[in-house]
């Protein structure tokens, strides 16, 4: 049976190992949601995962308001996502970029605009904003009209994503945002083909996926959910009903790879009692399939040896190790991560976390 450390072909892409690098937000772009060179730095480092999945990058102005997080909707992102790309490739790694729209997670202040969204809903509590945290506002519904140009917006940031040398892009259809307000039903209200049935309700995770993987090659196309429990809000009363169908749909297509957040319930970053739906997504989705949320080294090679899953995404782990792969490998001690500098600008928690050799030496 295969380990975390032999090597897997992810559609196009030869990953050496089963270690992938998780999507982490580290708030590093400029205000113009361009990327910096630390950036570049930062994802060299990491070169060693099979398979690095980037940071959540806004597919457009509308649909990006984290603070400093970067997009790939405008000519100068995309030129200065190519030297971080460069320098990950020149590295020996893989890197596959995120494409997020945050529909109605987001402040006005932001994006400069009202949020969109499925349906007229607001999220409890507050959202990152550059003056600090402020109320989420209520979500104006998107117009039926507008979807062909939010397919637009997936397609140009796909363009994008090739034009700056990456070597796929996963959909960010998880965590509680754009798309996962269309599939989940305590946030999709709509009566239109988008809305109601839980084939309605996948129409839109099917109409972006077929359109990037006509952009890309469904061979260098990923998909993130997070089926299992509330994420930001954002729920679903009956997860199988939609999720299964949701898989089944990704496999039609051919997608590259589906990775799925499943907190448990003694999750230590969202935790939830609503159980993993990853056995029938198993059963559903034929390509191959990462899983994530805290795992270890144990609970990891685990799941790939009894077949349960083909690779596992660490998050938090490559903060502070970003030399996660060699260190498993050994059975090296993990460096603790601060949280702190997640999302703190500098170079500090950033780019100073020693790989192995340096924090022995
Ligand atoms: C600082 C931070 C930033 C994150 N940013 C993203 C993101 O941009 N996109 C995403 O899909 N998930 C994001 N996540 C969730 C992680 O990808 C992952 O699901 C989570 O950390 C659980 O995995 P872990 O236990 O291996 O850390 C983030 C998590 C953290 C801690």
């Amino acid at each position: 049976m295969p380990n975390l450390f032999d090597a897997i072909r992810v559609g196009a892409i030869d990953a050496p190992n089963r270690i992938f690098m998780a999507p982490l937000t580290r708030g590093r772009a400029d205000r113009q949601a361009v990327p910096t060179a630390m950036m570049a730095d930062y994802y060299a480092q990491r070169a060693g995962a099979g398979i690095i999945i980037t940071e959540a990058t806004g597919i457009s102005r509308e649909g990006l308001g984290w603070p400093f997080a970067p997009g790939l909707w405008t000519d100068e992102q995309t030129e200065a996502w190519k030297p971080v790309v460069g320098a990950v490739h020149a590295a020996g790694g893989r890197i596959v970029a995120q494409l997020w729209h945050m529909g109605r997670q987001v402040h006005s202040s932001v994006i400069g605009g009202q949020p969109v969204s499925s349906s007229a809903t607001a999220t409890k509590g507050q959202a990152h904003t550059y003056d600090g945290k402020q109320d989420f506002e209520t979500a104006r519904p998107l117009d039926i009209d507008e979807i062909p140009r939010l397919l637009e917006d997936y397609e140009n940031a796909t363009r994008n994503a090739i034009a700056a040398g990456f070597d796929g892009v996963q959909i960010h259809g998880a965590n509680g945002y754009l798309i996962d307000q269309f599939l989940r039903d305590n946030a999709n209200f709509r009566d239109d083909r988008y809305g109601g049935s839980p084939e309605n309700r996948i129409r839109l995770l099917r109409e972006v996926t077929e359109r990037v993987a006509a952009t890309i090659g469904a061979d260098r196309t990923g998909v993130r959910l997070s089926p299992n429990g509330d994420s930001q809000g954002v729920d679903d009363s009956d997860p199988k009903s939609v999720f299964v169908p949701a898989a089944k749909a990704l496999s039609e297509i051919g997608i590259a790879f589906l990775e799925l957040r499943e907190p448990g319930p003694d999750g230590t970053f969202g935790r939830t009692d609503v159980p993993k739906l990853s056995p029938e997504i198993r059963q559903a989705y034929d390509g191959v399939l990462v899983l994530n949320s805290d795992y270890h080294k144990d609970d990891a090679n685990a799941a790939i040896e009894d077949g349960r899953a083909d690779a596992i995404a660490f998050g938090r782990p490559f903060i502070s190790n970003p030399d996660l792969p060699e260190r498993l490998r050994n059975d090296a001690p993990l460096a603790p991560d601060d949280m702190k500098t997640w999302y703190s600008q500098g170079p500090e928690g950033y780019i100073d976390y020693p790989a192995l050799e340096t924090a022995t030496a």
